[in-house]
Parts: structure tokens; sequence; C-alpha cells
């Protein structure tokens, strides 16, 4: 049984230093360039991935199927709904019966905590899918489609805009770690908490909150947004009503870099964070984003089954 310290868990980008993400992100695009090459390393063939999701998924759950079947291994899908979590059996006690079948879990669960739980309790690695508070495979992804395009991320400018949520925060860490600037304009009333508050200040001066997006924008290399309706909110029509001036349109990005790119971790409500010229525009690369969550998550699955480099 491996040591709970040699177990490579991925739950939050502040976990890891620089040359460990930058393992990952490296593993990463050499599986997208195999991949496109027409090669499949079978670097987990016969490994079995159990993927738990507690809420909705399209991306994360089919880039990490698809991520498993081309690196040689299988996964299992499941819900908390269909398992005894919904009868009350514990989180930890899942976890310590699941490491005796299967080799990894995959879990998108909105409780951070009970996240931390299971990979407690868990023997084998443990991939945070999203939680109410991160979402660091989407900041992977965000990160190898930024440098793609654009180059080290430690040089960019970033801004973020609208509701300060889960994706957000990971985008926090990512800097922290990393390098780069992150503006953050989003209003009070859906402005960063206390756990975000404390993260903004570990990131040491890199991220800076302001009031008015236009400012915040301004010199962007990189403008994101997401939802303003993440998994778990309820004030739907309250959200809407007070986040409206946060929208990205056009006139929105024409405050940023005329280089700049926007991102949006999907899936977008169009209209309402942001406009369909923007999402459909020349400066979108939401596409390419999202196709690679499939290649930094068979990155990051990779570096759980203990691989450094390919
Ligand atoms: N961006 C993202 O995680 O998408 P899904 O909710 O579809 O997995
Ligand atoms: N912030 C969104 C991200 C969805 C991928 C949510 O948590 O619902």
């Amino acid at each position: 049984m491996a040591s709970a310290q040699s177990i490579r868990h991925f739950l939050d980008i502040k976990d890891h230093d620089a040359t460990t993400l930058r393992k990952i992100l490296d593993m990463s695009l050499r599986l997208k360039q195999l991949l496109k090459e027409g090669e499949h390393p079978q670097l987990l063939k016969d490994k079995v991935l159990a993927m738990i999701f507690e809420r909705e998924s399209t991306r994360t759950r089919v880039s990490f199927d698809v991520g498993m079947r081309q690196l040689g291994g299988e996964t299992i899908m499941l819900t908390g709904k269909e398992m005894q979590l919904s009868r009350e059996e514990t989180i930890a006690d899942t976890a310590r019966v699941m490491s005796r079948y299967v080799d990894a879990i995959m879990i998108r669960i909105l409780s951070h905590d009970d996240l931390l739980e299971l990979a407690g309790a868990a023997t084998i690695p443990v991939i945070n899918g999203l939680t109410r508070v991160s979402h660091p495979c989407q900041i992977l992804a965000d990160i190898q489609t930024f440098e793609e395009h654009r180059g080290p991320i430690n040089d960019a400018k970033v801004a973020w805009v609208g509701d300060a949520n889960n994706v957000m925060v990971s985008w926090v860490h990512a800097v922290t770690v990393l390098g780069g600037k992150l503006n953050i304009s989003a209003p009070k009333e859906y402005g960063p908490d206390q756990g975000m508050l404390s993260d903004i200040a570990a990131a040491g001066g890199k991220v800076e909150l302001i009031d008015d997006p236009r400012a915040a924008v301004d010199g962007a290399d990189l403008v994101i947004t997401d939802t303003w309706v993440s998994m778990g909110d309820s004030d739907v029509n309250e959200r809407r009503r007070i986040l409206k001036p946060y929208r990205v349109d056009k006139a929105m990005m024409s405050a940023a870099n005329s280089k700049a790119l926007f991102m949006h971790c999907l899936p977008a409500h169009r209209g309402d964070e942001v406009t369909s010229d923007v999402m459909d525009g020349p400066q979108s690369v939401v596409f390419d984003e999202a196709e690679n969550r499939l290649h930094a998550q068979k990155g990051v699955l990779a570096w759980c089954f203990g691989w450094d480099e390919i």
C-alpha cells in the first residue's frame, strides 16, 4: 500500500510547485503532439479510473473518459445518487473501499471538505474534477491554451471579470505558483469570500482587486469570465441583475490589449456573461481551451500514476 506521502493526488494547483506543474504541462503538450501524429502511448494500460459525479458535466466527464482510453486505461462512471453515499455511507469509507478496486478516483463534488476527506482516506490518487472552491484541471488547460497561442504565462496580464468563483480561485493559485499578473473585477455582492481573500493575499501582489471591470481589463493579454450562476448557487435573478455590468462584450474586449485572447471554461450563457460576438469572435479560444481539457488531464493522469516525463 502506498504511503500517504507518496500518493500523487491532484487536488489544487497551490499544492504543487512550479517544477511539478511544468512537468505536467510538458507531458500534456507531448501527449497532444503524439495524439496528432496518431500515437497513443499506453502509459496507463490496465489501470482503472473511477469517475464520481455528484453534479452535471460534459467536458470533464468526456475528456477524462477519452483520455484514460487513449492512455490504455479504462473508466467507471458513477454518480453519488446511485452509490451508497446517498444512503449515508461516509466519504472516508467509500474512499477505503474504492481504493481496493480501482487505481485512481476523479470526483466532482461541491463540498471541498468532502474532497479532502476522500483524498485523506484513499490509498490511491484522487483528482479534483471541480468543487465549489476550485477547478484545477480547468486552469491547467487554460494555461496550456494561453501558452500555445501567446507564450509564457509569467509574462502575461490576465483579467477575470464577473463572479468570484471556483474557476477564478484556481487562476489565483496558478499565477501564485507560475507567475503572471491577475486583475479581478467582481461586484461586492459576489466578490471574493474570506477563503479567496486569503489565497489572494498569499499571491504576494500578483493578484489585484479592481472595482471597475473596464479598468481591470485595460491592457490585459487574456480576458476571462465564467457563468454568473455556478452549480450550487440559487439567487439566479439577483445575480443576473448585479453582474450585468461585468458582461464581456466587444466594448469590454476593446479595453484590453488588441491581441488579447478571450477564455471561458464553458458552459457559457450567451448574452449573460459573454456576448455571442465575443464567444465566436477572432479573440476567442474557448474551443481550443475545451479541447485542452483532454490533453492537460492526460498529463495530470500520467503524473498521478508516477510519470514525470514522456
Ligand atoms: N468546464 C467544465 O468543467 O465543463 P463541464 O462542467 O461540462 O465538465
Ligand atoms: N463556475 C462553474 C464552472 C462550471 C464548469 C460552476 O461551478 O458551475
